[in-house]
């Protein structure tokens, strides 16, 4: 499959058409940022790693009935997905509180929670992307109240079987973000990426954190974290 016209340029990846007006190939990059977008930086072979795991989880998730938008990894950078339209609200499973929930509510980061919970953001920077609840995303006609459900069910079900995995690499999943998508045919996959850039992993016997946090929170050793994932995931790089 080869790249048309580039359709998109985001903060961490690039959007290319194919001859499939049904698909759509996915260029991840190195770039990092912050704050909405106020931060930047590179994170050097972060575009490969999260391309790799994120691939690799979305097919495990797959496995267990969960519709994804992968369809073909081309290289390390590049993968094939279903061209989808995306829902504009980042869906933020938490199993332990940390980040803007701790801030928010005055909660110890690294608080277990006594069962996961989820929250919606209105997907755009120029708002920062502010929280929303389920009526305004209806309202404002962003997804239906069935979809909302579907997404909800669909959230809860990869929470599960993520920390499984996770777990057993000693790594314990604290929070992720999730963005879905809308197929032509109106079928509703997960789409976006699942890595370290969008989700909180902490060694289960340390608590050292390995993920974005690291330059979020300028803390160094932002390039080990994420080779030490893929290493998790992969057993080498
Ligand atoms: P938060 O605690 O800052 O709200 O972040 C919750 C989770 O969402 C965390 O795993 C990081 C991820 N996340 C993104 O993927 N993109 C973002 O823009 C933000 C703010 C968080
Ligand atoms: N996506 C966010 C931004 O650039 C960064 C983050 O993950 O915190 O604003």
């Amino acid at each position: 499959m080869e790249k048309c016209g580039q359709l998109y340029e985001g903060k961490a990846k690039k959007v290319f058409a194919t001859e499939d007006k049904d698909l759509v190939i996915v260029s991840y990059k190195d770039d990092a940022t912050a704050l909405d977008g106020q931060k930047k930086g590179t994170i050097v072979g972060k575009g490969a790693i999260n391309n790799r795991m994120s691939n690799h989880l979305m097919k495990m998730l797959g496995e267990k009935g969960v519709k994804t938008h992968f369809v073909e990894e081309l290289t390390d950078r590049e993968t094939v997905v279903k061209k989808v339209s995306i829902i504009p609200l980042e869906v933020i499973v938490r199993n332990v509180a940390a980040g803007s929930f701790s801030k928010r509510y005055g909660v110890e980061e690294g608080t277990s929670f006594a069962s996961p919970t989820i929250e919606f953001s209105y997907k755009d920077d120029s708002l920062h992307d502010p929280l929303i609840n389920t009526y305004h995303a209806i309202a404002l006609n962003l997804a239906t109240r069935q979809e909302i459900e579907e997404i909800k069910d669909m959230a809860f079900k990869i929470n599960e079987e993520l920390k499984k995995y996770f777990l057993e690499l000693n790594v314990k999943l604290i929070d992720f973000k999730l963005e879905f998508g809308k197929t032509s045919t109106g079928e509703i996959v997960l789409a976006d990426e699942i890595s370290p850039d969008t989700c909180r992993f902490w060694d289960s016997n340390t608590n050292e954190k390995l993920d974005k946090d690291r330059f979020r929170r300028d803390m160094g050793n932002v390039e080990e974290a994420y080779a030490e994932m893929m290493k998790r995931v992969f057993g080498v790089m």
